[in-house]
């Protein structure tokens, strides 16, 4: 069976069991406190809890679920390329009931798939079920229920339960997602790969190789608490996960469980071989499969190079389907975790003997092979590259400089010494190494590292940051925000309210209204500004930001209202005018830059202010041509007038609309706001249509003009365009008119003749230069003539030295006057301006003797420059014109010793 068999062969077994088949979901979890997507039942979590009603009917699904396991409670980045079976990324094939069926259906038709369906050995299988230990505070009790039904399986054809059902505790046989949401005891099914298939079961959970776990039965019924204890759940439930590769890889390598001699490995399959063949083409070196031993430290070359391609096919992977998921390897994070791994993988890549970027090169294999299944590899193919590709250039400015400073701070070190912390510090913060990757250089050596000293730096480095960042970033820490404010800007600009607490804020006051049109600073839109009146009191409002739903309302001075007070308030209409027409534009932009640059031009962030707006976003730099044709398409539809109109709708109407701007990783409440341009209200028929909280106008008309001011680079893979519209697009355009005004008044010309007549200009300039160095050059040589009378002889060489006013190009011009009347050795320092040139030329009769480069080296330290060249001829530079004379004696004496 190939995999693609093995996936679909999975899938039509739990079809026919009236199962939905749906689709994986994305690698960016639901969960908050979950990095990636690291098991099939993410997205399934609130129909476990109970939030929301499972849509199938009966209440069962399977898919096959993109996993990463690199960080969090479930990592197994470590163990990768040291085995034979750990992956960052891999696909979980799972079937659940939700509130359905349990236990017994679930090992039923496990046992169905397996021994019926795919001939698994038996005699080959092990179940575990879940025994608490007490002494460990292990929940729940024995799963007599599990052990029951797994023996029977086992009876039926004649197996000793006994032997071939392991009990474990908690940490093998009870599953949670991470520390908190739904769990339950599960029941693991683990195949013995043993040659004979004789090892009664005592390798199981072992971590060796030849009996590895395949699928886990996991009976949910808790759900555990923030506070370590756990509750039921209102139903129970069913939720299977099976290691996709493994499979693969049990029933490919044994030729479908008839030979257990050979190597069983998950990379031995139709889903890494393409991916190494690739790799072998590229690098030239050949995967021979060594695994090293466990716990083995020293690696021959070949090993060495057999783990490089493991590490580096299994992060192909990782870093390809995260991109696609909209995961981009950055600084914080999940997307550092990326970045981490994929540094580590061109670390590998070196050991394959690649110093240029190589990792973007096994995109399109991986496409090729599994963009079928995941089309979402194929539809941003490019980006994926693109991104790779970026992210190793920069990384390999430093690596090599890195590894250096590891090799030269490790030279003397011996096995079990600790490299130093101060060392592995700046190799993170000077060189890009993160901390992972150094220790894993360390343990390669059979070094440890001085982790205490790497954290304390690191504190520092914190401490310092936060220190030196602007008072724009709000503690909220501490802040009460059991006063939920309404908010009431969308549709007006004032309103009454009573005060219900003033705040102190890192030191500035903030009141906290029940109601407030005032928007709090969200999505890059800033806060509003305005005025309070309570009475005849006036209270200026200098901005407004929100923890959860409360609003903080900072006052201007220290004048504050008291509680209880009703107050009017009043958003500054003008300028929350300038936001709205800045926002409105950004989407207008988002949507022009779909259609210029490319559907992938992912928003990566925005400042929305009233004198300008920024937009981040993923893509190669733009060509003028395509800033050119976002500003036009923007401007057309700005005087189309379209409507912009909101309105919410519940998320699951829209969550997979692909025509809805959404951002990635932004999670979204059961009702969201929509915002359309063009189109009917709520129909969700405009050419523009995102999910975004903030203020807009409500027609593009209002925008009046817009402007990009500036496109260019943000960071590694992102662009940022800076742009203008209203008022400050206007401002910005009379500004350029009037600096023209002036400049055609300078120029005594119309304005329409500026350009002609600055090209004019500039043509004369350059002729007037022209004139000038040749009037320089043959004042050069008449100086010349006069150093001519000024031969020496020192050492049986003919000399010509001095120190001349002049630039650098009279030196050179009077050095070559002289070299075109005289064969010796000459030796100019000309000063100008508080600089000297050092000019040095030797004939070619003496280049054997003396050279004219050495000259330039011996007397540039003594005025404080440097310089060097060719044997006849060099030039050089200095900073000590008071040094010259002095200079000229080191000349004389340097040519006395030859
Ligand atoms: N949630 C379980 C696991 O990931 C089974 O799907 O192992």
């Amino acid at each position: 069976m190939t995999s693609k068999d093995i996936r679909k062969s999975f899938l039509e077994f739990f079809k026919s069991k009236d199962h939905s088949i749906v689709e994986s979901s994305s690698l960016m979890p639901d969960a908050p406190n979950l990095l990636f997507t690291n098991a099939g039942m993410n997205q399934f979590v609130p129909y476990f809890l109970g939030e929301q009603k499972c849509p199938y009917n009966p209440p069962r699904a399977a898919d096959t679920q993109k996993c990463i396991r690199a960080g969090g409670k479930h990592n197994d980045l470590e163990d990768v390329g040291m085995d034979t079976y750990h992956h960052t990324f891999f696909e979980m094939l799972g079937n659940w009931s939700f509130g359905n069926y349990f236990k017994k259906q679930a090992i039923d038709w496990a046992w169905e798939l397996l021994v019926d369906v795919w001939k698994f050995p038996v005699n080959r299988l092990y179940a575990t079920v879940y025994s608490p230990d007490k002494n460990l505070g292990d929940p729940s009790e024995f799963d007599q229920e599990a052990y029951d039904l797994w023996a029977d399986k086992f009876r039926s054809i004649g197996l000793d339960p006994s032997i071939h059902i392991v009990n474990g505790n908690k940490k093998d046989n009870f599953w949670m997602m991470g520390e908190t949401g739904p769990c339950g005891p599960c029941s693991e099914v683990h195949v013995d790969l043993t040659e004979k298939g004789d090892s009664q079961g005592k390798l199981v959970n072992m971590d060796s190789p030849l009996c590895i776990e395949i699928w886990n039965l996991v009976f949910i019924q808790y759900n555990a608490n923030p506070d370590g204890s756990f509750s039921d759940l209102p139903a129970k439930h069913v939720d299977t996960g099976m290691g996709f590769e493994r499979v693969a890889s049990l029933i490919q390598n044994t030729n479908h469980f008839t030979k257990f001699d050979g190597l069983i490995s998950n990379y031995e399959t139709d889903v890494f071989r393409p991916i190494f063949e690739s790799l072998e083409k590229l690098s030239g070196k050949k995967y021979t499969s060594t695994l090293p031993e466990l716990g083995q430290t020293e690696f021959s070359d070949q090993e060495k190079i057999d783990i490089a391609f493991r590490v580096i096919a299994d992060h192909i992977r990782t870093l390809s389907f995260s991109i696609a998921d909209g995961i981009l390897p950055g600084n914080t994070d999940r997307n550092y975790v990326l970045r981490r791994i994929l540094r580590r993988a061109v670390r590998y890549g070196r050991t394959l003997g690649f110093t240029e970027p190589f990792f973007y090169k096994l995109v399109p294999v991986l496409v090729e092979h599994m963009g079928e299944f995941f089309p979402e590899l194929v539809q941003r193919q490019s980006a994926i590259a693109e991104s790779l590709l970026e992210e190793e250039q920069s990384f390999n400015k430093t690596l090599d400089r890195g590894i250096q400073l590891f090799q030269d701070n490790t030279k003397d070190l011996l096995s079990g010494d600790r490299l130093s912390g101060d060392i592995a510090f700046k190799l993170y913060d000077t060189y890009g190494f993160p901390l992972d990757l150094t220790e894993l250089m360390c343990r390669e050596n059979g070094f440890g590292l001085e982790l205490d000293r790497f954290d304390a730096l690191m504190e520092e480095q914190k401490e310092r940051a936060r220190g030196s960042r602007s008072n724009k970033v709000i503690s909220v820490t501490d802040v009460d925000t059991s006063i939920q404010t309404e908010f009431v800007g969308f549709d007006s600009l004032e309103c009454v309210s009573t005060v219900k607490d003033v705040v102190d804020i890192n030191g500035k006051k903030a009141v906290v209204f029940e109601k407030s049109p005032f928007y709090a600073e969200m999505g890059g839109q800033l806060g509003d500004t305005g005025q309070l009146a309570v009475g005849d009191n006036r209270y200026k409002i200098s901005n407004t930001t929100k923890v959860e739903n409360t609003f903080f309302h900072f006052l201007e001075d220290d004048k504050v209202p008291s509680e209880g007070e009703t107050a009017t308030l009043s958003v500054d209409r003008e300028r929350r005018r300038s936001l709205e027409r800045h926002h409105t534009v950004t989407h207008l932009m988002h949507w022009a830059l779909h259609q210029v640059v490319s559907k992938d031009a992912v928003q990566k962030g925005s400042y929305v202010g009233p004198e300008k707006l920024t937009f981040d976003f993923n893509s190669k730099p733009l060509t003028p041509q395509q800033v050119a044709d976002v500003e036009k398409l923007v401007n057309q539809r700005i005087m189309e007038n379209s409507r912009v109109s909101w309105f919410e709708m519940p998320y699951s109407e829209i969550k997979d609309n692909p025509e809805i701007m959404q951002a990635f990783g932004e999670k979204y409440g059961d009702t969201v706001r929509v915002v359309q341009i063009g189109g009917r209200p709520n129909e969700l028929n405009g050419y523009s249509i995102e999910l975004c909280g903030g203020t807009h106008t409500s027609s593009t008309g209002e925008l009046g003009f817009f402007n990009i001011l500036s496109e260019g680079a943000s960071s590694a893979g992102i662009r940022r365009i800076e742009a203008i519209s209203g008022w400050p697009a206007f401002e910005n355009v009379l500004e350029t008119e009037s600096k023209y005004h002036h400049l055609a008044t300078v120029l005594g010309c119309p304005i329409a003749e500026i350009t002609r007549k600055v090209e004019a200009l500039v043509d004369s300039k350059k002729q007037l230069e022209k004139q000038l160095k040749s009037m320089r050059q043959s004042q050069a040589a008449d100086r010349a003539k006069n150093l001519i009378d000024n031969i020496e002889q020192i050492n049986g060489l003919p000399t010509i030295s001095a120190v001349v006013d002049g630039d650098g190009d009279i030196g050179q011009a009077m050095t070559d006057a002289i070299k075109s009347h005289f064969k010796g050795v000459i030796l100019l320092l000309a000063s100008d301006a508080g600089k000297l040139s050092l000019h040095a030329a030797v004939d070619k009769e003496f280049t054997k003797k003396i050279k004219a480069g050495d000259i330039i080296k011996t007397i540039a330290p003594v005025v404080g420059g440097k310089g060097g060249g060719r044997p006849d001829n060099a030039r050089g530079a200095g900073s000590q014109p008071e040094n010259a004379q002095q200079a000229i004696l080191k000349f004389k004496e340097f040519v006395q010793n030859l």
